[in-house]
């Protein structure tokens, strides 16, 4: 299982075993890891997800769709050029040891 580190703003970390399939969203939220909050369940409607991917692993990720994209501009902290959000990103074996920033707010 992908392991992916969430770093929230406060700097506290957390490292989860990601079943493959999973959205980082899903495991955050199922964890109790705070900074994330997925009000819309993951359909690419709420932006509450908002994440920083780790700039050196940017490319082992797919690119974002459009409707991510679209959704991306929503977010309530500063948009980055590597903000993703949480719930469009599914946990792979590519991802293993993926670290990832969470804004200090989500609305
Ligand atoms: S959980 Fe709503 S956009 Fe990701």
């Amino acid at each position: 299982m992908p392991k992916i580190t969430y770093i929230e703003a406060t700097g506290a970390a957390t490292t989860l075993d990601l079943a493959e399939g999973w959205s980082l969203m899903q495991g955050a939220t199922a964890n109790g890891v705070e900074g994330i909050l997925g009000e819309c369940g993951g359909s690419c409607a709420c932006a509450t997800c908002h994440c920083y991917v780790d700039e050196a692993r940017l490319g082992d990720l797919p690119a974002p769709s459009d409707g991510e994209q679209a959704m991306l501009e929503n977010v309530a902290a500063p948009r980055r050029p590597n903000s993703r959000l949480a719930c469009q990103i599914k946990a792979t074996a590519a991802l293993n040891g993926l670290v990832v920033h969470l804004p200090e707010t989500q609305e």
